[in-house]
C-alpha cells in the first residue's frame, strides 16, 4: 500500500467483534518492523506484553477488579467489551531519570505506535490506542508485570478493520508560522 495512502487512511477502530482472531506471527513480526522507528541514543526504549484472545477474559476479569474497585457494573461493561479484542499489547516504555532522555523515550515511542499502527493497517487489520486512567494504578503494573523502570504508554488494541469508518480529515489551518 502506497504510504501517502496509509497515513491517510489508517483509523482507530472502536468496535470490536467476537470472531475476530489475529494472525500473530504476521503481527509479531510487524512489531520487529515497527522498531525501525527513530530512536535517539538508540535505547530502543520499548517494550510489549501481549495478552492473546484466549487470555484476555482471565486479564480482563484482573484488570477489571482493579480499575473499577466495588463497581459491578462498570467492570462487566469493561470485561463485555474488551474480551471482543483480537489482541491487545500493552505498550512499555524505558523510564530514564535525565529529563532530556525521557522526553526523547517517550516520543520514540510515539514513532513507534504509528509505524506499528500503520504496519497493521497495511496487512488489513485495525488498531486503537487506548490510553484509560487505570494505566497508572500499581495494582494494574502488578497484573501486567511491568518493571519498576517502565512506564506505561497504554494499550494497543489488535482488531479487525472497521468498514464502517471514513477518512476524518484534519483541520491543520495554521500549522505553520511563518517566522
Ligand atoms: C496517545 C493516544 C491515546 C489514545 N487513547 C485513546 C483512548 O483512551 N480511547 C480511545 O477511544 N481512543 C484513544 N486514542 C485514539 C484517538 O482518539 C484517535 O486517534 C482519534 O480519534 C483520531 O482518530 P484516528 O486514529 O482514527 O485518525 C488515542 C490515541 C493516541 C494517539
Amino acid at each position: 500500500m502506497e504510504l501517502k495512502k496509509a497515513i491517510i487512511e489508517r483509523r482507530s477502530v472502536k468496535k470490536y467483534d467476537y470472531e475476530m482472531y489475529i494472525d500473530e506471527e504476521k503481527l509479531f513480526s510487524l512489531v520487529d518492523l515497527a522498531t525501525y522507528a527513530p530512536n535517539h541514543g538508540m535505547r530502543e526504549p520499548w517494550r510489549l506484553v501481549y495478552i492473546n484472545k484466549k487470555q484476555i477474559p482471565e486479564f480482563a476479569e484482573k484488570v477489571a477488579q482493579s480499575a473499577f474497585v466495588n463497581d459491578p457494573a462498570k467492570q462487566e461493561k469493561y470485561i463485555n467489551k474488551v474480551t471482543k479484542v483480537g489482541g491487545m499489547f500493552v505498550i512499555l516504555s524505558k523510564r530514564d531519570s535525565r529529563q532530556k532522555e525521557n522526553l526523547e523515550n517517550q516520543m520514540a515511542i510515539g514513532a513507534f505506535i504509528q509505524n506499528l499502527m500503520l504496519l497493521i493497517h497495511d496487512e488489513g487489520m485495525g488498531s486503537c490506542w487506548k490510553t484509560p486512567e487505570f494505566i497508572f494504578k500499581p495494582t494494574f503494573r502488578k497484573i501486567v508485570g511491568v518493571n519498576d523502570d517502565e512506564d506505561v504508554n497504554g494499550f494497543l488494541y489488535v482488531t479487525e478493520k472497521d468498514p464502517s469508518v471514513n477518512v476524518m480529515t484534519r483541520k491543520n489551518n495554521s500549522l505553520i508560522t511563518e517566522w
